[in-house]
């Protein structure tokens, strides 16, 4: 567990909260210990922690009241679902109550949490991944219970609204800008803004929020019908009031190929809950980046000031006409790199896609240092930053309606020829 992350989790037990009644059936031994290091801090050093499996879970007759949470081990169970449903009537109504197991599939995640488990974690797991866990099926039990899904508040009959941020190449600042973004856009419509990485394998959305990637987004991926709301409450992690965030961290061998409209299903499903989602788009998965885009409401396209990066921002730009052509499309300049270093000015950049940019966003290296250190969106750790500034009027016109590019203008240069080029293909 990061340093923050350990730290969140002891202060909340120190702070005003009581110490959690708790029990825990591990028969593995690692896990067993990660298990008890995450209760330590919400128990106060008293959770009490087994070697053992559900049958041991089961064969206890007479379980006490105020039990607040159980954690059971389902893996040697021939009928985990049978047997978790059986547990469930078992312990007492207000119990959370987390599976633990081999098997990683999303249908029997839906399963336990169909016969009222609050959540299930496939082994082996992160260091802090059960405490994070327990936070947050407390923290929807205090909520109204694990069926009580909060929709939305005053903007709950409001459109939809899905914002794609793409770089046109790696590193431009693409995911720090995603992440600024949505949290100030929930900041200032005091609404949930849903933060979703897909870049399954290599994103590094939830690495630079400090909060845990989930296995279950690439079965839900595969199989948006089975995504209820229930579903979403337990994989969209909480980093602030108004900030979740899902993301998935696919092993490097494997493979997925989205099947056809997939990300369309999965943000139609994941909309029943969030009316904002602000998705990081990854440059080198072509059929989930063009399923996302076609999506879209709005799509921010982010390209650094050099001659690949404006070459890319075309053929972005013509893109998005082709699969997006109902989308408001809102071009940033990148501050990773210095501008002035750039070969490459914003007039240039104007000039070659015959449309002003919306925002430029400057370079502040400390800004993005302390965004990385704390784990927090950049406006949050660094609110004073020009890279917040830069955004205010982006994110503002997010919720209102109109804006757009500038009138064509006249072109000469090796951009402009190539541009030419392109539009010949
Ligand atoms: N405006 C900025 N000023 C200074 N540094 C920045 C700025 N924006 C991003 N950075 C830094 O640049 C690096 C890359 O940022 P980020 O991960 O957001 O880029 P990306 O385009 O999403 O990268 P990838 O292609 O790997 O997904 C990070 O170290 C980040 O802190
Ligand atoms: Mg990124």
């Amino acid at each position: 567990m990061s340093a923050s992350a350990s730290q969140q989790l002891a202060s909340s037990a120190v702070e005003d909260k009581p110490a959690l009644n708790a029990m825990a059936f591990v028969s593995d031994t690692a896990s067993l210990a990660r298990v008890s290091a995450d209760l330590f801090n919400p128990t106060l050093g008293k959770a009490n922690v087994r070697e053992g499996t559900i049958d041991a879970a089961l064969a206890i007759s007479e379980w006490p009241r105020e039990l607040d949470l159980l954690i059971v081990d389902l893996s040697d169970s021939h009928d985990p679902v049978a047997d978790a449903s059986a547990l469930k009537t078992a312990v007492p109504g207000g119990c959370v109550v987390i599976g633990v197991g081999r098997i990683n599939d999303v249908a029997l995640y839906r399963d336990l949490l169909g016969v009222g488990f609050n959540d299930y974690l496939a082994m082996p797991f992160a260091e802090g991944a059960m405490g994070r866990a327990v936070e947050r099926a407390i923290e929807a039990r205090q909520r109204g219970g694990a069926g009580a899904v909060p929709v939305g508040n005053s903007q709950r009959d409001a459109k939809p609204r899905t914002l794609s941020v793409i770089g046109t190449r790696g590193g431009v600042g693409t995911t720090t800008a995603a992440v600024t973004v949505a949290a100030m856009l929930g900041a200032r419509l005091k609404e949930e803004i849903l933060l979703i990485d897909f870049d399954l394998h290599y994103g590094s959305l939830m690495l630079a929020l400090d909060l845990e990637a989930i296995d279950a987004l690439r079965e839900a991926l595969d199989q948006p019908d089975r995504i209820d709301s229930l579903f979403i409450q337990q994989v969209a992690q909480k980093k602030t009031e108004h900030l979740y965030a899902m993301g998935a961290e696919e092993a490097p061998t494997g493979r997925f190929q989205a099947r056809p409209h997939a990300a369309s299903d999965f943000l139609r499903s994941v909309h029943r809950r969030f009316r904002w989602i602000v998705a990081d788009v990854p440059r080198g998965d072509p059929v989930i980046q063009r399923q996302v885009l076609e999506a879209s409401t709005d799509i921010l396209l982010i390209t650094d000031l050099s001659l690949p990066g404006v070459r890319d921002a075309m053929r972005l730009q013509q893109m998005v006409h082709e699969v997006a052509p109902g989308a408001r499309l809102l071009i940033a300049t990148s501050g990773a790199l210095d501008a002035r270093r750039s070969a490459v000015k914003v007039a240039d950049v104007e000039r070659t896609l015959k449309r002003k940019v919306d925002c430029q966003i400057p370079s502040d290296v400390t800004a993005a240092l302390a965004a990385i250190n704390f784990g927090k969106p950049l406006s949050d750790a660094a609110p004073n930053s020009a890279i917040v500034k830069a955004l205010r009027p982006l994110v503002a016109s997010l919720d209102t309606p109109g804006g757009g590019g500038a009138a064509p203008k006249k072109v000469s240069s090796l951009l402009d020829r190539l541009s030419q080029g392109l539009k010949k293909k």
